[in-house]
């Protein structure tokens, strides 16, 4: 069955990392960042969806509304919906953002303007499975 896979997480949470590491060989790439606008973005998902490919949205999607409209496409085209959710403290997803070599680090604004809008993913939303992805915790006697 194919695969809807939707990361829920901060900018600086580790998200695109976690897709090159688990999903690059298995799952098209679904980002803003790679396809740079919001409307190119959304007919690559929708390509996706019509020929039955396995797909990550990696994106904040920090809100059930934003979700929800990808849910509901996904379940209508018979895809199962996995949501990860990045549980990484706003601390430690700022500290990683700062460091970021990818592209220029996210203004802070920006992420805590998500931290407080982000709503964790629930099974109510429709959901098939959500896993939770915790950022390691760092023993501080240690560096
Ligand atoms: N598990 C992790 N532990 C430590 N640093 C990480 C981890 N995951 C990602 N990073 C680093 O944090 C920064 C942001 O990661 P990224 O995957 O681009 O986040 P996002 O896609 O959610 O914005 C990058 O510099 C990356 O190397
Ligand atoms: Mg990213």
């Amino acid at each position: 069955m194919a695969e809807a896979v939707i990361f829920v997480g901060l900018q600086g949470s580790g998200k695109t990392t976690y897709f090159t590491k688990h999903f690059a060989d298995t799952h098209a790439h679904a980002s803003r960042d790679v396809q740079q606008t919001p409307e190119r973005e959304e007919a690559f998902v929708r390509e996706s969806l019509c020929s039955g490919r396995s797909f990550v949205l990696d994106d904040t999607n920090a809100t059930r509304a934003v979700r929800a409209q990808y849910i509901r496409a996904a379940k209508a085209a018979g895809f199962y919906v996995i949501a990860y959710f990045f549980d990484t403290p706003v601390r430690t997803a700022i500290g990683r953002n700062n460091h970021r070599k990818d592209k220029k680090p996210i203004p802070v604004p920006a992420i805590l303007r998500t931290a407080k809008r982000l709503e964790p993913p629930s099974l109510e939303e429709g959901i098939d499975e959500i896993r939770t992805i915790a950022a390691e915790i760092k023993d501080p006697t240690e560096s």
